[in-house]
Parts: C-alpha cells; structure tokens; sequence
C-alpha cells in the first residue's frame, strides 16, 4: 500500500538527506546529492553519491542508501519513501538506474525530490512505468 508522509515527515526527510549531501565524494561533477530512505520497518538509512576518475564506477547517492538498508536489515528490506536532496538548487529526479533499483524493494515506494516545476512527491510507479521484475 502506498503511503502518504504528512509535511513534517516530508521534510524530515528531505533535511536528512540534505545533511547526507555533505559527505558527498564528487570532485568531478561538482554535483553533491544526498538521499534518505523510510523503510517498511521505520527506520531510515541515507546515502550520498561516490564518484570516482575512472567516471563510470560512479554510484548515486540513492542506490548507496538503498544498499545501506539492505545491509542493515537484509533482502527482505522494503522501501516506503525515498528523500533526494542536492547542493546546487535545481530540479533532480533520481536516474533511471535508480529508478529500477527502488522498484526492486519498494515497487509502492513514493519518491521526494525536486522537479521543473519545485517539489514533487511521485510514486515510484508513476516515474518508472513497467518497472523490470523476474
Ligand atoms: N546523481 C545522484 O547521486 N543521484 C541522482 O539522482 C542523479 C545523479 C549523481 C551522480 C553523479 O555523481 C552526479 O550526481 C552527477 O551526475
């Protein structure tokens, strides 16, 4: 069941992420985002993005949260909400990488980020359409 976070629990989040931002690892993209993730259990766990110069082994700050979570509380983790937050103001939706990885765990997830148009709270569904499953 999707769930909807009341306005204090939304920016709860989004200044969790924001503090997670800061230890951002990106000397490349000058680009630092941090993310929190609400589980199905309530606890939370963020990430921010790790770049690297051989560029392409970069990691984004939401799959970093995610995997976080899944260290802590194992495969059957589940993802009910998922905070972006970045440095530089701007719109950051969460790629298509990572799309498909919060449909893994959370495929009723909702998702806080900055859009075009300000903030925005989009289910997962909603953002990845058709998402991948085995
Ligand atoms: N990045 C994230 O961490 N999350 C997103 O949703 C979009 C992009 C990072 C990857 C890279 O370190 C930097 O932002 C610029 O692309």
């Amino acid at each position: 069941m999707p769930i909807s976070l009341s306005a204090e629990q939304q920016e709860q989040m989004l200044a969790t992420a924001r503090i997670a931002f800061k230890s951002a690892h990106a000397p490349y993209s000058n680009f630092r985002v941090g993310s929190t993730i609400l589980t199905e259990r309530g606890n939370q766990y963020s990430g921010c993005n790790v770049e690297n110069s051989s560029y392409g082994l970069t990691s984004c700050a939401e799959r970093n949260a995610i995997f976080a979570a899944v260290a802590a509380e194992g495969s059957g983790m589940r993802i009910k909400a998922v905070a972006v937050a970045t440095e530089k103001d701007g719109p950051c939706a969460p790629c298509g990488a990572c799309r498909q990885v919060i449909f893994e765990f959370g495929p009723d997830a909702m998702v806080l980020f900055r859009g075009q148009t300000g903030a925005e709270q989009m289910l997962i569904t909603k953002l990845l359409p058709e998402g991948f499953r085995l």
